[in-house]
């Protein structure tokens, strides 16, 4: 397949992913990121996680935030992303407490402020929204490729890595890209899957 027809054929999957996830009703919603966050929590790996970085929700992802509260509960230190535009578009992390303001601002999400901004080498578990995924742990994401930058990287360490997605997220396979970087596991209202 010519990277022509790969990008088209990833490019409608996002079309009719994003479709579905825009889709699920508030209830959907709800008890889908509750069912997630008990499956989240009973990883060794977050048993064991430190540092931990979530996101803020947008366009149907499954939405984190009940996760945030009990993460910060189990006195985790907590880490969402910005968008840094240098060296080349990989993600930052800066940390969040209880108290921190979330909003959404009128032109999208506020990004979070603050200082040390760390790398995704530098944290213990990273959890990322996602468009589509597959039982191998494959990922799509919106199409921005800022996770498979930034984790492309090596360094030190290496966050374990989840994706947190509704069930009508999974597809058979994820028509993968040369850079695209697998999870280490993918957590579904219904599922867990592991790598
Ligand atoms: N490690 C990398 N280095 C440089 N560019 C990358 C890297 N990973 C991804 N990209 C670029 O990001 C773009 C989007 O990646 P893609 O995997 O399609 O998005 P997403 O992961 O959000 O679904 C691609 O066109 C690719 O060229
Ligand atoms: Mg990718």
């Amino acid at each position: 397949m010519s990277n022509t027809q790969l990008n088209l054929i990833r490019k409608q999957l996002r079309q009719q992913l994003r479709q579905k996830r825009r889709q699920l009703t508030p209830y959907q919603q709800k008890n889908a990121a509750k069912k997630t966050a008990q499956r989240l929590v009973k990883l060794p790996c977050f048993k064991t996680a430190q540092r931990i970085a979530f996101y803020q929700a947008t366009d149907g992802e499954l939405n984190p935030q009940a996760l945030i509260k009990l993460a910060l509960k189990h006195h985790k230190k907590c880490y969402l992303p910005v968008l840094r535009r240098f060296p080349k578009y990989e993600l930052a992390f800066v940390r969040i407490y209880a108290h921190s303001r979330l909003q959404k601002h009128r032109f999208g999400f506020k990004e979070p402020q603050g200082r040390p901004r760390l790398f995704i080498h530098q944290l213990d578990m990273v959890c990322m929204p996602l468009v589509g995924f597959d039982s191998h742990c494959q990922r799509l994401g919106m199409g921005g490729g800022f996770y498979d930058r930034s984790l492309a990287r090596k360094k030190w360490g290496q966050a374990f890595t989840v994706g947190l997605a509704h069930q009508c997220q999974q597809v058979t396979q994820i028509p993968i890209a040369a850079w695209d970087m697998a999870l280490n596991a993918v957590l579904t209202p219904n599922q867990s899957h592991l790598r």
